[in-house]
């Protein structure tokens, strides 16, 4: 990978867009290959950037966008984009005209809100697309389904489509662990069939349930592939592979200012947490806990720096690390790789994340807005 597009930046996130077409290719190839396919872009696009990956894959035909605000939907229509989106979080009484007006679908989870959102576009004259989402076993959000629910959850949702108000798109629950736990992710699927089978009077165009964790299962319980992590090269659970050939989309880079030769008794960074033996050698690199590099990686974390793991050398800092680099042959101006990929040497999200204790999607997300990010 050329880096010359860096030459006047100290940090920056390189952005593949044929890793992300890739990554797309291989989770249908990997699929059934019937089902339609809804892109998480929320939260900015795990921090790839929403608009841009939205672009990219409104090019190649995606049939819908998933984000959690009308913000964020408002974003991407106002940036032209065309191809159906559904808000997956809670839309506030006052934004739902606004967000039918933008021709954006809602997700409705209890009866109550159903009936406030149905009395709001009455009184506009104005009608919404409604996606009735289920809790089948995540307990957040959703209409109960377990089975003294059941009847009164089907009814509940039948009285919100008298007419044609509320449009009804699409019906939708959440896997708690479809990476982890087959038994009750199994269960989860019969409380979303039991509902679905009750309720085929009402004209759901997508009925969907499979995140990442399931996006290589062949069933006919959904016609939608609703995924977000794969689609950015990470794996549901960092100790886990996906067996998807995946590639990074984001790569995480920042320079080397200053090579330091310790000497004896010296400490590095905040609080003197570490020592060094003397004549150790020391690269200060631009990237800290501002840019999304977590303090959980104080002392045991790593960069690459041309292929070769160089360990963060005490305290993360707000805007820098020192990397140990006393075994390499290292420069002012030379890049240091925190994720991703670099001229064919690979750090993944998920090794990164595994050792900060946290998973890719935050990793992904904490990337500050003043790391750039560059599509190539
Ligand atoms: C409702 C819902 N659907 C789908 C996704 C995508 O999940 P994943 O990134 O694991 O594919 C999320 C992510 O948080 C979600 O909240």
């Amino acid at each position: 990978m050329s880096t010359s597009v860096l030459s006047d930046k100290n940090r920056a996130a390189l952005m593949s867009k044929a890793a992300l077409l890739h990554n797309i290719a291989e989770i249908r190839r990997a699929g059934s290959g019937k089902q339609a396919f809804c892109a998480v872009v929320k939260a900015n696009a795990y921090g790839h950037g929403a608009v841009d990956v939205a672009r990219i894959l409104e090019a190649h035909g995606v049939d819908m966008f998933a984000v959690a605000t009308f913000e964020e939907a408002k974003e991407l229509r106002e940036a032209g984009i065309k191809t159906a989106i559904l808000i997956l979080g809670i839309v506030p009484l006052e934004q739902v005209v606004a967000a039918a007006r933008q021709d954006v679908s809602i997700t409705v989870h209890t009866v109550q809100y159903g009936l406030d959102v149905l009395h709001r576009l009455r009184d506009e004259k104005a009608s919404c697309k409604v996606h009735i989402k289920l809790d089948t076993g995540m307990t957040r959000l959703g209409f109960a389904t377990d089975k003294i629910s059941l009847d009164n959850t089907c009814r509940e949702i039948a009285s919100l489509f008298s007419d044609s108000v509320l449009i009804p798109e699409g019906m939708f629950s959440h896997f708690a662990a479809s990476e982890a736990d087959e038994a009750f992710t199994a269960l989860q699927i019969e409380r979303f069939c039991l509902v679905k089978d009750r309720l085929t009077m009402l004209p759901f165009r997508y009925v969907h349930i499979a995140n990442s964790g399931a996006c290589r299962w062949n069933n006919d319980t959904f016609n939608l592939l609703r995924a977000g992590i794969v689609m950015y090269g990470g794996s549901p659970d960092p100790a886990k592979d996906t067996g998807l050939d995946l590639h990074p989309v984001m790569s995480v880079m920042a320079r080397v200012v200053q090579i330091k030769t310790l000497k004896e008794e010296e400490t590095v960074g905040y609080s003197r947490s570490e020592t060094m033996p003397a004549g150790s050698k020391l690269a200060i690199v631009e990237l800290g806990y501002a840019d999304g590099v977590p303090r959980q990686l104080s002392s045991i974390g790593h960069f690459l720096i041309d292929g070769q793991k160089a360990r963060i050398v005490g305290r993360v800092s707000m805007d820098r690390v020192a990397l140990d680099v006393s075994s390499l042959d290292v420069k002012v101006g030379d890049w240091a790789l925190f994720f991703g990929q670099q001229n064919g040497n690979m750090l993944t999200a998920d090794e990164v994340a595994l050792l900060a204790g946290t998973i890719s999607y935050e990793l992904f997300c904490r990337v500050a807005s003043r790391v750039p990010r560059i599509w190539i």
